[in-house]
């Protein structure tokens, strides 16, 4: 496996892996196009021969000193091999030369996520009941990085 930045020419996979796992909630190609350009510099895909087994987007809050996951996905055949870690980690590090305190990132709350997202460090910040509008809660989580940490 290979973890690199996403190209363009990725668009197509992008897309029909992030419907298989979210479906309706899924990022539409005019959103993930946009990421691409956008964030191509802390967006990362992990690469098994010529499948995309997982993908990181990451974000920044311009104007602002921290930074964001925006969308963690790994194909279900490849889950539980570290994959996301992986991806997460390397974002992590990317990010750091962009935002010096703090990276955010929102979860369902019942999201086994979470499990994953404690282990790399992120505490739970706020649940808001609403962050995606009526009946869309999410946690809001943090990975404080300040001072290297
Ligand atoms: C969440 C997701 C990205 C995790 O991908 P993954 O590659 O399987 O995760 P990893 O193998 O790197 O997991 C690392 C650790 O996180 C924890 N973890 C990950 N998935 C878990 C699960 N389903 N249940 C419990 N713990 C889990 C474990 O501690 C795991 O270590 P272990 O396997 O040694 O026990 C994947 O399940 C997925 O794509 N889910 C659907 C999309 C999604 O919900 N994305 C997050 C949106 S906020």
């Amino acid at each position: 496996m290979i973890i690199r930045n996403v190209q363009v020419t990725d668009l197509a996979k992008l897309l029909s892996l992030e419907e298989q796992v979210f479906g309706d909630c899924a990022l539409n190609a005019v959103s993930m196009r946009q990421q691409i350009d956008l964030f191509s510099e802390i967006f990362f895909v992990a690469e098994k021969g010529a499948e995309i087994a997982g993908f990181v987007i990451g974000g920044v809050s311009v104007g602002k000193s921290y930074g964001w996951i925006l969308d963690l996905v790994v194909r279900s055949e490849y889950r539980r091999e570290g994959i996301a870690a992986e991806l997460t980690e390397k974002c992590i590090k990317t990010l750091r030369r962009f935002c010096k305190s703090k990276i955010l990132l929102t979860v369902e709350p019942d999201n086994s996520a979470r499990i994953l997202y404690n282990k790399l460090g992120f505490k739970d910040v706020e649940l808001d009941p609403t962050y995606f509008g009526v009946n869309s809660p999410r946690l809001i989580m943090e990975l404080n990085i300040e001072n290297g940490v």
